[in-house]
């Protein structure tokens, strides 16, 4: 029998000081980072904790793909100012670290709940059992699982993404695309998980591109918001394919941006994975659902690959890693360790389409 459920409450709109308020409380934690303190958002937090006279302490040391050493910092400023709540503010990166100080708590008999402020649309971590964070002398990337690590709330507040750059507005909102793709299109896709799927991809090929051309869009800025939430939702209960096992290698070799890596890859995954009859029919449903040419599956297909080739343009995503300054030679020595690394990635098993060494080694070739 399947099961279907979504833990956290989902707060979007304005009005953070609403929800801080109705949860009544005491001694509270803000993790996030550096940026977040320069941008002014964590000063948002701050003075309605002072107003609600709550005691609070920050933990500003959170780093761009959280390292153990950082989160370490973390949990120990944690253990010494027991809170009784963590506020993760910040992107997937403040929000993983909040999850795995939670995660090594927990393994000491103490529970802190988080709630979670997004000041970008992509991971959808705010809902999601998954954290990765990486150990940087054995140069591993190390992904934590686990139910109770997922946020208590999320507060998609609009307040909180005025400030994003182009860049991550763009990085962002592709991965949260690719997710929610993946996650339709996945072995492990359910009635529950499309239906957010596919709502999270209309959104975001509405939304996207208003919010990329104009910051100050506040109602497309919200839409985002919940469009990429509910992508994460979808992807944490099916799982993703093979689109992002190769995202992660991109991303690991080159130290290239997660979410650029993936809408570099999305359309030549798309156009793979089309030889699939289950996938391209798939395919060939998102297509119809945003009115694309779709007469034939075939014809389905085809047209979401179009899509997103042109709206990496519109977002000034490269078509190629060759785009991405990687150099070829490097590159073309590495494609069979790649494929293998690719292969053995947790994603690769949700890929409806079987996929062997060679045809992972040829994609490799391919988004050159
Ligand atoms: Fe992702």
């Amino acid at each position: 029998m399947g099961i279907f459920h979504v833990k956290t409450e989902i707060y979007s709109g304005i009005g953070v000081r609403e929800v801080l308020e109705m949860d009544n409380l005491k001694k509270v934690i803000i993790i996030t980072d550096p940026v977040m303190v320069k941008l002014g958002l964590v000063e948002i937090v701050e003075k309605t904790l002072e107003e609600l006279k709550v005691n609070y302490d920050i933990f500003d040391e959170v780093e761009v793909d959280p390292t153990l050493e950082s989160v370490k910092k973390g949990l120990e400023k944690v253990m010494k100012f027991a809170p009784d709540k963590m506020i993760a503010l910040g992107g997937g990166s403040a929000i993983d670290s909040a999850k795995s100080i939670y995660y090594f708590m927990k393994k000491s008999g103490k529970e802190i709940p988080i709630i979670a402020i997004p000041t970008t649309s992509g991971t959808g971590s705010e809902v999601t059992s998954y954290a990765v964070i990486t150990d940087k002398k054995k140069k591993v990337k190390i992904p934590i699982k686990d139910e109770d690590m997922i946020p208590e709330k999320a507060i998609l507040d609009p307040v909180f993404t005025k400030t994003l750059p182009r860049v991550v507005v763009a990085d962002g909102g592709i991965d949260a695309l690719t997710h929610a793709i993946e996650s339709y299109t996945c072995k492990s896709a359910n009635f529950y998980t499309q239906t957010f799927a596919l709502t999270a991809i209309v959104g975001i090929f509405k939304n996207i591109l208003k919010v990329y051309n104009n910051i100050e869009d506040e109602d497309a800025r919200v839409e985002m918001g919940k469009a990429s939430c509910m992508a994460g939702i979808a992807f944490d209960r099916s799982g993703l394919g093979i689109n992002h096992s190769i995202a992660h290698v991109i991303g690991g070799r080159f130290h290239k941006s997660h979410g650029r890596s993936n809408g570099v890859i999305l359309p030549y995954v798309i156009k793979f994975n089309s030889s699939d009859k289950e996938t391209a029919k798939r395919y060939w449903q998102i297509s119809k659902r945003l009115g694309l040419p779709s007469e034939t599956k075939e014809q389905g297909a085809e047209s979401l690959a179009v899509a997103v080739e042109v709206l990496n343009k519109c977002l000034g995503i490269p078509s190629c890693l060759k785009e991405m300054e990687i150099g070829w030679e490097a590159y073309k020595k590495l494609i069979p360790e790649m494929a293998k690394t690719a292969m053995e990635d947790i994603c690769t098993d949700g890929n409806i389409k079987k996929v062997s060494q060679g045809d992972m080694e040829e994609i490799f070739q391919k988004i050159y």
